[in-house]
């Protein structure tokens, strides 16, 4: 997925969040003549930005597939529009705050999915280098299978939410670097998997191509 749809997601989710936040604290303050001038002046970026957020939502969603995880934060965006938007109207402070936990909650949620990964234990007998067996694939397999296989499913062709390995068109040094550093809602491993085991997964990942 290009970064600039994701970057661009990212940036308008945070000021759509931070409209909403100040517009929150006004109503909550009684300020209802700050609020309306906030109201009016905001209008059109407000619009433009919620496009934004929408539409390259909707195409990570497409390009990504859904995740439990994913369904939840889609459903609390879905349901926080109506809540704001009669809660605005209506000046009912419950609804403005409830609508603004959601979308707070579910930018939550896109974070924890991003750092997430936890040391797994890999099999001993399969990750020891010095061993005069020591099969790199081998090694790179159980560490797909406890890091990976979650989300790309058994053998590479998709899991809940993962691309299809076994179709990946990318080089060998952009796989790496995506191991590395993830992207969307794929976390990085280069904090949790050391040198030797990027590399073991990398091989095994490349064998799954078709
Ligand atoms: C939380 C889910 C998740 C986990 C865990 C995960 N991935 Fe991914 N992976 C994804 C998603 C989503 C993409 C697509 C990201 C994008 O390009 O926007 C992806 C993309 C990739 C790609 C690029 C494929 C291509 O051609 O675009 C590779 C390679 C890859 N993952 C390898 C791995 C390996 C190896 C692991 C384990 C160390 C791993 N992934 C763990 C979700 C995950």
């Amino acid at each position: 997925m290009p970064k600039a749809i994701f970057n661009t997601h990212v940036i308008s989710v945070t000021l759509f969040l931070l409209i909403y936040l100040i517009k929150t604290v006004l109503l909550l303050a009684n300020k209802s003549q700050g609020l309306a001038k906030f109201t009016k002046m905001v209008k059109v970026p407000e619009m433009i930005i919620s496009t934004l957020f929408l539409i390259t939502g909707v195409y990570m969603l497409m390009q990504v597939g859904t995740t439990k995880l994913l369904v939840i934060k889609v459903c609390m965006v879905f349901v926080s529009i109506p809540v704001a938007i009669i809660g605005f109207k209506k000046s009912n402070k419950i609804m403005a705050v409830l609508s603004l936990l959601l979308i707070i909650g579910s930018y939550g949620l896109a974070e924890m999915n991003h750092i997430r990964v936890e040391k797994q234990t890999v099999d001993s007998a399969v990750s020891n280098t010095t061993a005069a067996n020591y099969d790199i694939v081998k090694h790179g397999e159980s560490v797909y299978t406890a890091y990976c296989q979650s989300c790309h499913g058994s053998g590479g062709t998709n899991g809940a939410g993962g691309v299809d390995l076994t179709m990946s068109q990318m080089s060998h040094e952009a796989k790496l670097e995506r191991i590395k550093n993830g992207a969307s809602s794929m976390p990085g491993f280069k904090d949790v998997l050391n040198e030797q085991e990027i590399n073991a997964v990398d091989a095994y990942v490349e064998t799954l191509k078709k």
